[in-house]
């Protein structure tokens, strides 16, 4: 239906504003289409009254592997399909727009939330975020980029101000919403951190870039769920939505209006918004159709674990082959793990335990299990276990959620301890790491022989890590942010030195770029950013880069010199020779995930457009490039560059 403005009061147009309740816009009773909006972004969290209970209780759901998860496929069209499939999800539950994806930068190693994230990079985040998107919408369900941004710690997420310079702001914190915007996402939240002084729900110059340079337009900005302290100066920011409801919010518009702080202009102005993402929900809502099954969609998660989880070490442990004895030994084989917050999902099956799902992959294996180790008691019986075994699987997992960031990198005591231990037992030790973020394993990894990143791996983990244990599937992932080799080997002690304020003083060095080129602070990655192995070998050559009008195209062959079928992932940096400004030593620009079976030879081609050359200059308000030389980079890993060749852009 189309509703106009104008049959409105200026009263129902300031009702319009915010929510009519913590997940729905406002209806008039029945007079409007009632938008359902719904957490995001690993799976639908939507809540339903339980009569039984009396309680609000999140119904379940397929629980995907976790953003950082799929971010570590590198597979453009398995985030498009995730996207799909949420959408479907959330047709299943009468969900019109899904409150995801996030694409904050991975700045501090201990920020709760990066699970959630993709990246420490901006190009990576924003190009697996735009394919969410897309696949999303496609099927005409929403989507909420968020959290616009800069929003890059959870302690004091209400208070903190993000202190970023500019071009820093443009080059990392920004780009990911710019490539994100692309996909045209419904809506964008704000975050509720400030940026530069000013909170980000009344950001007024940072909405008007967004609107703007990156073309939202006039389609919405929602606040992050009590992001709003002052309605009238968030609604003269341009922030249309207020969400949850708030009588203080609905309060303060009245009052500001009836004494001309803000005018019918202004509040129409938002209002419009309002109107028009009500009606596109309206209207697509009849459109849509549940195009997959949920077995098809619990394949899809099982193919995201499979694709994304990282095999970080492997001494020639892995795969295990049958008529072995295995122990697995550690509670999180047992059940489902994810990180806490608005993102956590209730799965919509039983979790298969790990040790299950490995008896009934490795057949011809002998699989036994022992969870017991926390309580001292018991902890030997569990390290006992891996006595006599051939292989012996210590699972251990690390925490993190919404609301809070970690303490520190570390494992808990307990989980360190039972690797060691079950390290003097046995030799050959595989480490399987259920967790969203980078952990320091400096203790312990030389005494192991195999650690493999599950990361939150979603309800179909179990089944993804057994076959690739098994070698049923050659790991493939590749990790999307670097694994500082302690905490001092980060920029996490100092960004919390202050409760109020976070510095971004490493500016443009962050993740990668910090541990890259000069490195004059000697910092430390136990693992490099874009770093994984494969059961398979692969090779690289040929590389040629050719200027054409868009960009410079550059191709190159793959070889997968092993007999194994594996995919393997390249990727392409660009560092610009004698740069006049500071510049990061390289920086991602395209990457490619290939296929290839045994023994199989193919050549990639990919565009660089000339927005991979340029940096953002403050001095002319633009991003620009200087002419000259830049070297193109090729690799496995940002630390592992296997071809280069030097262009020359005029
Ligand atoms: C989170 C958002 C989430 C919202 C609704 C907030 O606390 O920051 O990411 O979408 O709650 O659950």
């Amino acid at each position: 239906m189309a509703y106009d403005l104008k049959d409105f009061t200026a009263q129902e147009k300031i009702k319009l504003l915010a929510g009519q309740d913590t997940w729905h816009t406002e209806d008039f009773n029945g007079r409007l289409y009632k938008v359902k909006v719904s957490d995001g972004p690993i799976g639908l969290r939507t809540p339903a009254y339980n009569e039984k209970t009396d309680k609000w209780e999140d119904l379940p759901a397929v629980a995907y592997p976790s953003t950082q998860v799929l971010s570590q496929t590198w597979d453009k069209e398995i985030a498009y399909k995730t996207g799909e499939f949420l959408a479907d999800d959330c047709i299943e539950k009468g969900v019109d727009v899904l409150l995801a994806p996030g694409v904050n930068i991975k700045r501090n190693v201990l920020c709760g939330r990066n699970f959630e994230y993709f990246s420490e990079d901006p190009y990576l985040a924003g190009v697996m975020a735009r394919e969410y998107v897309s696949g999303v919408q496609a099927h005409n369900v929403g989507t909420t980029v968020k959290h616009y941004c800069a929003n890059s710690q959870e302690r004091c997420r209400f208070w903190v101000s993000s202190e970023v310079d500019e071009r820093t702001l443009r080059e990392i914190y920004l780009e990911p919403f710019r490539i994100a915007e692309e996909a045209q996402p419904w809506a964008v939240m704000c975050a509720y951190n400030l940026v530069n002084g000013v909170r980000m729900s009344e950001h007024k110059k940072l909405y008007s870039l967004l609107r703007d340079e990156f073309k939202h337009g006039d389609r919405l900005i929602m606040s992050d769920w009590s992001a709003v302290q002052d309605r009238a100066a968030s609604l003269k920011a341009g922030l249309d939505l207020e969400m949850p409801y708030s009588v203080d919010g609905y309060n303060r518009l009245m009052q500001a209006y009836k004494s001309g702080e803000i005018t019918e202009e202004e509040i129409d102005a938002c209002a419009k918004r309002v109107l028009d993402f009500i009606e596109k929900c309206e209207r697509t809502s009849q459109k849509r159709k549940i195009q997959s099954t949920q077995e098809e969609r619990l394949q899809g998660a099982l193919r995201v674990a499979q694709e994304g989880i990282v095999l970080l070490k492997n001494d020639g442990v892995l795969p295990i082959n049958s008529g072995k004895k295995v122990s697995v030994i550690g509670h999180c084989a047992e059940y489902y793990t994810s990180g806490g917050g608005s993102s956590r999902v209730v799965p919509l099956t039983n979790p298969k335990p790990l040790h299950e799902a490995l008896k009934d992959t490795l057949k011809g294996s002998e699989v036994t299990f022992k969870s017991l180790y926390e309580k001292h008691e018991n902890f030997y019986v569990a390290v006992n276990e891996a006595y006599g075994k051939d292989v012996a699987i210590v699972c251990v997992n690390n925490d993190a959620g919404e609301g809070w960031d970690r303490e520190g990198m570390k494992l808990n005591k307990n989980q360190e301890m039972l690797i060691a231990e079950t390290a003097k037992l046995n030799e050959k030790v595989v480490v399987i790491i259920y967790g969203g973020a980078p952990i320091d394993m400096s203790d312990w990894i030389d005494s192991v022989s195999a650690v493999l990143w599950a990361g939150y791996p979603g309800e179909m983990g179990s089944q993804a890590i057994a076959n690739i244990i098994s070698g049923k599937v050659n790991p493939s992932g590749k990790t999307t942010e670097s694994f500082p080799y302690t905490l001092a080997d980060s920029i996490a002690e100092y960004s919390h030195a202050d409760f109020m304020k976070s510095v971004y003083e490493e500016g443009l060095f962050v993740g990668y770029r910090l541990y890259d080129g000069e490195n004059t602070a000697g910092l430390q990655t136990l693992f490099p950013f874009g770093y994984g192995l494969s059961y398979s070998e692969f090779d690289y050559g040929n590389l040629k880069c050719e200027r054409v009008k868009e960009g410079v195209k550059v191709s190159f062959d793959i070889t997968n010199i092993s007999n194994i079928a594996g995919d393997e992932i390249a990727q392409v940096y660009v560092r610009e020779v004698n740069p006049k400004v500071i510049r990061p030593y390289k920086e991602l620009k395209q990457f490619a995930r290939v296929s290839l079976k045994g023994g199989e030879s193919k050549r990639v081609e990919l565009l660089l457009d000339m927005h991979a050359f340029e940096y953002y200059s403050t001095a002319l308000d633009c991003w620009t490039h200087t002419p000259g030389k830049f070297e193109i980079l090729v690799g496995a890993s940002v630390e592992e560059i296997l071809l280069q060749q030097t262009v020359e852009i005029e």
